[in-house]
């Protein structure tokens, strides 16, 4: 990967029209690589995202000996080596900018023979890991971090590990996964309890692949001990991508989209939750069940929007999105709060300080507070410069402003957007977004 940088210029005005597929969902396509390389057998999966980050996860099971044919057009086909059949890797393997990868990475190395090491990008290396390697550790994994709990993470193997019961100390799906994952290796019953639901990807996805995943409340458990039989698998567009056109669509004057096989994880929606609260138009068409998750084409036409008190149980589902929803509460009608949202400042940037400042670059007027922020919305964007700081939600997010800007806009640092939605600028021009690539500095 090059060190080149690009920014994004976006000229205002426009609309969203006609009908578009956004990338694979980035959290399925992580957990059927890592669930097709741990199966018995050969896993296909269709529609996989072919971000950056995904791309990390499959050079690292390459390194440890699993055959991967392709992805190409979203088509992928891993030959399982089963739960004991990986091999240790030559070199420490590189997690690039996913959080995702390394600390599900985590639960899996925990249980391996071999020790590894997970390294990771310069935002990827300021992220907090303790939150994994604590419960690993509990478990009997030897995983050691940086000075506070930062990346690289030293594994060592041959632990045997035992199952715990855990009460997580803030809803992460990522955590929940990496506990679930050395659960696999485990013996007894890991127990895994959250104090309000995240995404549940990875125990839909283990029980696709043949494991018992059992679910009471808020508690999710699993035995060690069995296996995974390979699988095929239908990857729907990422709802955190369509986010982004979302936005776009609801506040450009005239804009009339539909975005397709959108994927409606019930705990993925709160985004459509929270819009349609700012009284957003969007219809939910053609909704179906597509390899074990609900997906449906999203119809989302301009509305005038109002600002809301956003639901702090809608914060989880919808973790990802608020750079997005950020931009529209911008373009709502009276204030939008949002709190009880501080783990958007460990994300791949500060979320909160990162999208405050970018608001304000842009005229609106922005308050940080130590969970969330209050927006005064109601005006236009105004011409500026927002720093995306290498974080790519920020990047597409503010790209959409252009839509309701007076002026151009110009957004620093966006190399980072392959990471989950290659293709982004392409297909965004398509659909009306008049934006274009500059070389950067
Ligand atoms: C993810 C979980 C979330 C989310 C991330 C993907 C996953 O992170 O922000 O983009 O695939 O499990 P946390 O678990 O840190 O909330």
């Amino acid at each position: 990967m090059s060190d080149s940088r690009i920014d994004f210029l976006v000229q205002p005005g426009g609309a969203l029209v006609g009908r578009l597929r956004v990338p694979g969902d980035k959290s399925i396509s992580h957990r059927s690589v890592m669930l097709g390389a741990l199966a018995e057998g050969r896993t296909a999966a269709e529609g996989l995202l072919e971000g950056e980050d995904v791309l990390r996860t499959v050079n690292a099971f390459r390194a440890m000996g699993v055959r991967v044919d392709g992805p190409r057009a979203g088509h992928v086909e891993i030959e399982g080596v089963g739960l004991h059949g990986l091999k240790a890797p030559a070199a420490p393997l590189d997690m690039g900018n996913s959080g995702t990868a390394m600390r599900l990475m985590a639960g899996i190395l925990a249980g391996q023979a071999f020790d590894s090491e997970l390294v990771g990008d310069p935002s990827l290396s300021k992220r907090p890991m303790k939150r994994v390697a604590e419960p690993l550790n509990r478990m009997g994994a030897e995983i050691r971090t940086e000075e506070g709990g930062r990346p690289p993470l030293r594994i060592s193997g041959g632990r045997a590990l035992s199952a715990i019961r855990y009460a997580l100390p803030v809803p992460s799906a990522q955590v929940k996964s990496a506990l679930l994952l050395a659960g696999l290796y485990a013996k007894g019953e890991t127990a895994v309890t959250e104090p309000a639901p995240t995404r549940d990807h990875t125990e839909r996805m283990l029980r696709g692949f043949g494991y018992a995943v059992e679910v009471s409340g808020s508690t999710v458990r699993l035995s060690g001990g069995g296996r995974l039989k390979a699988c095929r698998i239908d990857v729907p567009a990422d709802i955190s991508s369509a986010a982004f056109f979302l936005v776009g669509a609801s506040i450009a004057p005239g804009a009339d989209i539909v975005l397709e096989h959108v994927g409606m994880n019930p705990t993925r929606v709160g985004v459509l939750t929270i819009l349609g609260l700012m009284g957003a138009d969007i219809g939910i068409e053609n909704a179906r069940e597509s390899g074990g998750e609900p997906v449906a084409d999203l119809r989302v036409r301009a509305s005038r929007l109002r600002g809301i008190r956003i639901p702090p149980e809608q914060v989880p589902l919808a973790i990802d999105e608020f750079p997005a929803l950020l931009v529209a509460a911008a373009c709502a009608e009276g204030e939008t709060v949002l709190s009880g949202a501080e783990e958007l400042r460990v994300k791949e940037s500060d979320r909160i300080a990162a999208t405050a400042a970018g608001l304000r670059a842009l005229g609106i007027d922005a308050r940080e507070t130590p969970d969330g922020m209050i927006v005064r919305g109601g005006g236009a964007f105004r011409s500026g410069t927002v720093e995306s700081l290498g974080d790519h939600r920020i990047a597409m997010a503010f790209a959409m402003a252009g839509l309701r800007s007076q002026g151009p806009i110009t957004i620093r640092d966006c190399k980072n957007v392959d990471t989950s939605f290659p293709g982004f600028v392409e297909l965004a021009r398509r659909a009306g977004l008049g934006i274009t690539i500059r070389g950067g500095r």
